[in-house]
C-alpha cells in the first residue's frame, strides 16, 4: 500500500482520526485570521504594528515586529492547535496534501521569490539556512569556499564548519577598498580575480549588515557562469529580502538563504532556502525531515531513501513553533499586498532621505554607497570623535534606536523601514546633527 502523508511519522491512533478530522477547526482558524487591511498608504503599513510610539524605530532590521495580519495568523493557529493539539497538528502536517499547511506556505512563498513550492525549504534561521546548504554540499579534501571579508559571522561560520569536516578549505577574498565608492566593476573584478582552480562554491551576501552596501548579485551570478568551471553560488539574502524590488528565482544565486523575521515581517525564528531542483539535488540532507514521504517509506522498508535530494528532504524535521512557521504565509500574503516595487521604492526613499541629510554633516563619515543600486535599507556611519556604540546610546538618549553592526569593525546603523516616516527620518538627522557638531 503507498503511504500517504498522513502516514509520515503519525502513532497508530492517527488512523483512528480520519473520521474525526477537524473541519471545523480550520473553519474557525479562517475566522480568526481577516482577509488583509487595506494597506495601499504607508500610514495603514505603520498601524499593523504594535511598536512603542515613544520610540523612532530605526533598527527594525534585526527581528522583526509582527505586524497585525502576522499576530492573527499566529493566535488563530495557537488557538487552534491549543484546542486540539494532535488532530490539528495531525491534518495540517501528516494528510492529504490539500489540507497541508507547510505546503500552503511554500506555495505563497514561493510565489513572493518568483520560484515554485517545491524548491522552498523552511528553516528557522539565515544561520541555519546558511548551515544546512554549506554542510550538505559535497565538499572534498581540497575544495575551497571562497567567501569575502564582508561577510556575517554565521556565514563565515558556516563555512568554517563545513570546510573543517570535510578537510576542505575556505579563503576571503576583498571586494573593495571602500563599501561608500565600490562600484559594480571593482566587486566583480575582484571576485573573479580571487577564483581558483579549486574554488568549487563562492558565498556572498547581498546587502551587508556591516556597511549597508548592496552586492550586484546578477552581475556576479554572469560572471561567474562564464568562467570554465563555475563554482556554486551561496547569497546570504536576509537584508535584500522584503527591502528590493529582485526576483530571487531569476536572481542567479543557487542557493539563496534568508531570515524571514526581518525585513519580510513574518513570524521569529522562521526562514528559507531556495534553490532549483538541480542544485538541491547536489546536496546530503543533515537533519531527519518530516515532510518527504520517500524518506519515511525508505525508513520502513530499512533502505536509503531513492533519488536525488529536494527541498523537502533537506528541511529540518521535528516538531516546531508550527504556529510561527505557518504564519509565514501570513507575511508573504501582506508583501504581495504592499508590493515589491512600492515597498522597495519606499525604503530607497527614506534611505536616500537619510544619507542625502548625513552627507551635508562635516564630522559624518558614511559607509553606504548613495547610489541605489548598491545600497537598500540600511546606513552605516561614524561621528568622529564618538565611538559606534556612544552613537547609539546617544541616540537612544533621545529616544531613536540605532545599532551597531557586530563585525570586528563597527559602524552605527540607522535603517529607515516600513515603520518609519519620513519626518521621523528628519528627526533622527537632527539629533545625529547634535551629535557631530
Ligand atoms: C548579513 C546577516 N546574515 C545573517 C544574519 C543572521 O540572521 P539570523 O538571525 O536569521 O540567523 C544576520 C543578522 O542580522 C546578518 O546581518
Amino acid at each position: 500500500m503507498a503511504l500517504s502523508r498522513r502516514h509520515l511519522l503519525a502513532a497508530p491512533a492517527a488512523f483512528a482520526a480520519t473520521t474525526l478530522l477537524p473541519g471545523p477547526a480550520l473553519a474557525a482558524l479562517a475566522a480568526q485570521t481577516p482577509a488583509l487591511p487595506d494597506l495601499s498608504d504607508w500610514e495603514a503599513v505603520r498601524a499593523q504594528f504594535a511598536l512603542d510610539p515613544a520610540y523612532l524605530h530605526f533598527a527594525s532590521f534585526f527581528i522583526a515586529s509582527h505586524p497585525t495580519p502576522v499576530r492573527d495568523a499566529l493566535e488563530g493557529y495557537r488557538r487552534a492547535i491549543d484546542a486540539n493539539p494532535f488532530l490539528f497538528v495531525e491534518r495540517a502536517m501528516f494528510e492529504d496534501d490539500a489540507h497541508n499547511l507547510p505546503l500552503q506556505v511554500c506555495a505563497e512563498v514561493a510565489e513572493y521569490l518568483g520560484g515554485r513550492g517545491d524548491e522552498v525549504c523552511l528553516a528557522r534561521s539565515t544561520t541555519e539556512g546558511l548551515a544546512l546548504v554549506y554542510h550538505g554540499l559535497p565538499l572534498q579534501p581540497g575544495d575551497e569556499v571562497l567567501t569575502t571579508v564582508h561577510d556575517h559571522y554565521s556565514h563565515h561560520e558556516s563555512i568554517r564548519l563545513a570546510a573543517t569536516r570535510a578537510n576542505a578549505t575556505m579563503r576571503k577574498a576583498t571586494l573593495f577598498k571602500q563599501a561608500r565608492d565600490a562600484s559594480v566593476d571593482e566587486i566583480v573584478g575582484n571576485l573573479k580575480a580571487a577564483i581558483r582552480p579549486q574554488t568549487k562554491v563562492v558565498g556572498v551576501t547581498w546587502v551587508h549588515s556591516s556597511t549597508g552596501i548592496r552586492l550586484p548579485i546578477r552581475d556576479i551570478a554572469t560572471m561567474l557562469r562564464s568562467l570554465p568551471d563555475p563554482p556554486l553560488l551561496v547569497v546570504d539574502g536576509v537584508h535584500g529580502l522584503g527591502a528590493v524590488d529582485d526576483t530571487v528565482g531569476t536572481m542567479g544565486a543557487d542557493y539563496f538563504c534568508a531570515g524571514t523575521h526581518k525585513w519580510m515581517f513574518a513570524p521569529r525564528g522562521t526562514a528559507l532556502v531556495w534553490a532549483n531542483a538541480t542544485n538541491w539535488g547536489r546536496l546530503r540532507p543533515l537533519v531527519p525531515n518530516f515532510t518527504e514521504i520517500e524518506s519515511y517509506n525508505a525508513w520502513t522498508e530499512d533502505r536509503p531513501p531513492a533519488g536525488p535530494a529536494n527541498a523537502a528532504r533537506m528541511t529540518p524535521g521535528g516538531f516546531h513553533a508550527f504556529e510561527h512557521q505557518w504564519a509565514m504565509a501570513a507575511a508573504f500574503r501582506m508583501h504581495r499586498q504592499m508590493q515589491r516595487p512600492r515597498v522597495a521604492a519606499r525604503i530607497a526613499a527614506m534611505n536616500d532621505q537619510l544619507k542625502q541629510g548625513l552627507a551635508g554633516l562635516p564630522k559624518v563619515t558614511m559607509h553606504t554607497p548613495r547610489a541605489a543600486a548598491l545600497s537598500a535599507g540600511l546606513v552605516a556611519f561614524e561621528i568622529e570623535g564618538v565611538a559606534p556604540t556612544d552613537v547609539v546610546k546617544q541616540l537612544l538618549a533621545r529616544r531613536i534606536i540605532a545599532s551597531t553592526s557586530p563585525y570586528a569593525v563597527t559602524y552605527a546603523r540607522l535603517a529607515p523601514s516600513l515603520v518609519n516616516t519620513p519626518d521621523e527620518v528628519d528627526a533622527a538627522l537632527r539629533a545625529v546633527r547634535v551629535l557631530a557638531s
